[in-house]
């Protein structure tokens, strides 16, 4: 019993132990060498950084996801494939109403009954793909904040999700 209760405790601490260790992971420093030496994380980096990590890391990342996707469609894409025609102008605010507004539904039902194909292309490359290049956390269901769908995409009436 002793032994058992033991055990019971010491999986959840090695059960928190991991959760902190995972959570603590980010954000993580993807950027340019900041003032202190370090990294710079996607937050703390200026507007011009974050131009350049665009180019660099994000733009690249998509670029070879949406391609093999559809080639046809995807041949050339920059930044207005997912800022629209603000980039031009220098205008990056996300999530943007260039693109198409999604449910607001959690589990995604609508978006996965209407576009299986994107939706599943989202899910399993482009989200998690695109959030390892920002050094940001996943959009987790349980916390209903981080890197996902809305971070792109406005719900039906505006942005969703502390996006
Ligand atoms: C695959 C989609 C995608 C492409 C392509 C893309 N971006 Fe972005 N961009 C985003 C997302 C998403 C954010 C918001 C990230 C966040 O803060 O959560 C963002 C944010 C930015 C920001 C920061 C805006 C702010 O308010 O600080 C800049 C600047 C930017 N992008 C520039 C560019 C440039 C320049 C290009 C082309 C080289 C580009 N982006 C291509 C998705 C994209
Ligand atoms: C990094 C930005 C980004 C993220 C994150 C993102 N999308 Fe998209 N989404 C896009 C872009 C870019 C397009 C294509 C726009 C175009 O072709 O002009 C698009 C298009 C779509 C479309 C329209 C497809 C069509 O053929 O009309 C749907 C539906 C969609 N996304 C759903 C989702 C869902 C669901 C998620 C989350 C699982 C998601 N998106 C995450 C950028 C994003």
């Amino acid at each position: 019993m002793q032994q058992a209760h033991r055990t019971v405790v010491l999986s959840i601490a090695m059960a928190t132990l991991a959760a902190a260790v995972i959570w603590g992971c980010y954000p993580k420093p993807v950027g340019p060498i900041g003032p202190t030496g370090k990294k710079l994380t996607w937050a703390a980096m200026d507007k011009d950084q974050r131009r350049v990590h665009m180019r660099n890391a994000v733009l690249p990342r998509a670029a070879a996801i949406f391609q093999q996707w559809r080639p046809q469609r995807y041949g050339t894409v920059d930044c207005d494939l997912c800022h629209g025609r603000g980039a031009a102008a220098g205008i990056f605010d996300m999530p943007t109403d260039h693109l198409p507004r999604l449910s607001g539904e959690m589990l995604l039902g609508p978006e996965l009954e209407k576009h299986p194909e994107t939706t599943r292309l989202k899910l399993d490359r482009l989200v998690p793909e695109i959030s390892d290049a920002l050094g940001v956390k996943r959009f987790s269901l349980i916390t209903r904040r981080g890197f996902g769908c809305y971070s792109c995409h406005l719900g039906p009436t505006g942005p969703l999700f502390g996006n």
